[in-house]
């Protein structure tokens, strides 16, 4: 069935996850905060622009965000302009943010008062998973509004659970950083070693990939690496942004995370340097030398 949907935030990951609703045959309204995106997204992909959430948000049954962080989450719900009042009373909102918990608590409280549904649904899959439609999505919140956002979920996404109350979503999602970022960690020191051995790069990726070693990190990053190519969308600001949301959660619940530490402050090299907006490939310039950090 086509819904009348918005979609407010049109980067990395929000505008092909946009676009994959639009080819579906729904109806979307996009918002983004910088206007030539919202122009761009629509000569690709067709439907309407609105110069505010609220606007946005007027008329759709399920409205999705895909933002910065916390504080952003809270600027395009209950900011100046937010989507929250404007929405009609049942209407479902979807944030894809990678947020802290509590603030997927404190944001679902708002919608609740406000007679609206709120799923926090953080996604996996890198920009490669936005592109293709095969995103993980790990959504929390109020059964009753999973299952009626579930079959929009399934448009971008490859494998879709419901995880328990508002903030599981979130909760699940730092699992996943903490053991993505520790192999990108990894994969940088064992291509960094594998270049000053004098290896051949392309032989060594081709025989990790096809053993004990694969995985996604290796299929999508390693070759990047190898050839200092950090354009792709993983920026490691937003990654050094979600490392600081799990040790945060950690200290609540008295969990050691070393190895998140220990990466986090390798990301925090490049945010220092004003480079956060690098694909996180960047990791390997931290062991040739280069940073004079860790190498
Ligand atoms: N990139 C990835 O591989 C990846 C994977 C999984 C999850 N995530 C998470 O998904 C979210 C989006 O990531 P991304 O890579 O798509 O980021 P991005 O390319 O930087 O896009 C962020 C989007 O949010 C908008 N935005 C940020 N702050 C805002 C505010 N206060 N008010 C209104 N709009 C605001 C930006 O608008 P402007 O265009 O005006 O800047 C932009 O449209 C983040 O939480 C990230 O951690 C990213």
């Amino acid at each position: 069935m086509s819904e009348d949907v918005a979609f407010l935030g049109l980067g990395v990951m929000g505008g092909p996850m946009a676009g994959h609703l639009a080819a579906a045959g729904h109806r979307v309204t996009v918002y983004n905060r910088t206007a030539t995106k919202a122009q761009a997204w629509l000569s690709r992909c067709g439907g309407a622009a609105a110069a505010t959430p609220a606007e946005a948000a007027r008329s759709a049954r399920f409205v999705f965000s895909c933002v910065g962080g916390d504080d952003d989450l809270r600027a395009v719900t209950v900011g100046q302009d937010g989507a929250f009042p404007a929405m009609q009373p049942g209407a479902v909102f979807v944030d894809h943010t990678t947020t802290s918990a509590e603030v997927a608590r404190e944001v679902a409280e708002q919608a609740r008062s406000n007679g609206l549904g709120f799923l926090d649904a953080p996604i996996a899959g890198g920009e490669p998973g936005a592109l293709q439609g095969a995103l993980s999505i790990m959504v929390g919140g109020d059964a009753g509004a999973f299952e009626q956002a579930a079959p929009l979920l399934k448009v971008y996404g490859r494998s879709v659970l419901h995880m328990g109350p508002v903030g599981t979503g979130q909760l699940t999602k730092m699992v996943n950083q903490i053991c993505a970022t520790g192999i990108i960690a990894s994969l940088a020191e064992g291509l960094s070693f594998a270049e000053r051995a004098g290896l051949d790069g392309d032989k060594v990726i081709e025989l990790i990939s096809n053993g004990s070693a694969a995985s996604w990190q290796v299929g999508n990053r390693a070759k990047p690496m190898l050839q200092r190519d950090f354009s792709a969308g993983g920026a490691v600001g937003l990654l050094h942004k979600d490392l600081g949301i799990c040790l945060e959660e950690a200290a609540r619940t008295g969990t050691s995370l070393p190895v998140v530490e220990l990466v986090r402050s390798y990301y925090e090299t490049f945010v220092d340097r004003g480079e956060g907006k690098l694909d996180a490939a960047c990791l390997i310039d931290l062991f040739n030398g280069k940073s004079g950090g860790a190498g």
